[in-house]
């Protein structure tokens, strides 16, 4: 099979020319990222291999080749930016603010958010998901954890849309990336002062308050960490809700069966996040040393892409990949990574995606597409994939 010169162009449907490079890679060396030449990894098991690599680094300034957009990047400063034993320290401290028990306590607000977000389209028999639905319940949910006051979620949003949209041209979009990224910061050093002054019980108090052994979070690392939190904490699961929408309404027999045995939730969740998560096509990673992946020769310096999303759809680790099946029960997708930087937010995004199918199936019946498939617009290109937008119609009912 002929891999395209711009094998991930389309965002409607990559997974053929994921396929493709799967095939005829293993690892393939591609000029993916604004002129770069990136090692694409697109098997389960080089996948699964490389994410537990120490010679494979989160840090960009590990890479030879790098523009000043890498370099400038602020998430790369934050935990998810750097390897051990720095790595290890952050993780530590904020896993000691953002603990599972917290998680587990948000449940009954998370399915309050839920139930007012569709209480306000159900009676209307139609509605754009992600605008509506999709995008406004992580973000809730991740600012009311954090404490980031409800009318400051807007601007925030605003600025992280500025700095991940993509396709990107370094030449006409940098100064808006730079302007976007210094509001943000300004923001960002505004709300730790405001916090400092007035503790509260939300986890950026408990940032700023945490210490381990005598370490603590400095100025900069907190402003990377909340940084980091508040981007991850929605970005990733807007996907998870809409894409995986999105396939429920392609695989008709798998929505209905979900509908007859809600049960099946959890794991139609694990299910969908293997067949069409968010991180699409996948991480990047820039090799420490000269190494070799699946019969290749990386040298030092190069950027490495970790395909995440072919690996999830390899026939040698999961049989008949590119059918969704909501029963299916093996945990092995590599939606939340693996390894040191394995998903810190796994939990909340699991309880968030639960929450939300198992109200969306109860509360829309007859959930359909509102425009034709070819009409549906996608972002991506970089690091994550997902709708833009998501018409459905359903049979209208009045709000409880
Ligand atoms: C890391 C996916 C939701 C916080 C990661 C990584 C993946 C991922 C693949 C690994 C990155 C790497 O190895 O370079 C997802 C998906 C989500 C989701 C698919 C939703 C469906 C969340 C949520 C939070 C969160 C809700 C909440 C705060 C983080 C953080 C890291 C991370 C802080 C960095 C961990 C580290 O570097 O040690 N996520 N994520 N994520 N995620 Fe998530």
């Amino acid at each position: 099979m002929t891999v395209p010169v711009t094998p991930l162009a389309d965002l409607a449907d990559p997974h053929p020319a994921l396929a493709a490079l799967r095939e005829d890679g293993p690892v393939r060396r591609l000029d993916l990222r604004m002129g770069l030449p990136v090692w694409v990894v697109a098997r389960y098991d080089d996948v699964l291999a490389a994410l537990s690599d120490p010679r494979l680094s989160n840090d960009p300034h590990h890479a030879g080749a790098l523009t000043e957009l890498l370099r400038g990047d602020f998430l790369s400063r934050s935990m998810i930016g750097t390897d051990p034993p720095e790595h290890t320290r952050l993780r530590r401290l904020v896993s000691k603010a953002f603990t599972a028990r917290r998680v587990e306590g948000l449940r009954p607000r998370v399915r309050e958010i839920t139930d007012a977000l569709l209480d306000r389209i159900t009676p209307r028999g139609g509605a754009e998901l992600v605008g509506e639905f999709a995008l406004p319940l992580p973000v809730t949910v991740i600012g009311e954890l954090l404490g980031v006051p409800e009318g400051d979620r807007d601007r925030f949003r605003g600025w992280t849309d500025e700095m991940l949209d993509r396709p990107f041209d370094p030449r006409s979009d940098m100064a808006r990336v730079t302007a976007a990224r210094e509001r943000m910061h300004g923001y960002l050093a505004e709300l730790v002062a405001a916090k400092r002054a007035r503790p509260a019980d939300d986890l950026l108090t408990d940032l700023i308050e945490v210490t381990d052994e005598g370490e603590r979070l400095d100025g900069q690392e907190l402003m990377a960490m909340i940084f980091l939190l508040l981007i991850a904490g929605y970005v990733t699961t807007v996907g998870l809700i809409a894409n995986g929408t999105l396939a429920l309404l392609r695989a008709p027999d798998q929505l209905d069966r979900l509908r007859a045995d809600p049960t099946l939730v959890p794991q139609a969740v694990e299910e969908l996040l293997r067949f069409d998560g968010p991180v699409n096509p996948g991480l990047t990673r820039y090799a420490l040393e000269d190494l070799e992946i699946g019969g290749a020769r990386i040298p030092r310096g190069d950027v490495v892409l970790l395909a995440i999303a072919a690996a999830d759809r390899d026939p040698d680790r999961f049989p008949d990949p590119d059918r969704l099946d909501v029963g299916a029960t093996d945990p092995g997708h590599l939606a939340f990574g693996h390894g040191v930087h394995y998903c810190l937010g796994a939990p909340l995004a699991r309880l968030e995606g639960q929450v939300a199918f198992t109200a969306l199936l109860a509360r829309l019946p007859g959930l359909a597409l509102g425009v034709d498939e070819d009409e549906l617009r996608w972002t991506g290109g970089g690091v994550l994939r997902g709708l833009r937008e998501l018409p459905v119609t359903f049979t209208p009912t009045p709000t409880p």
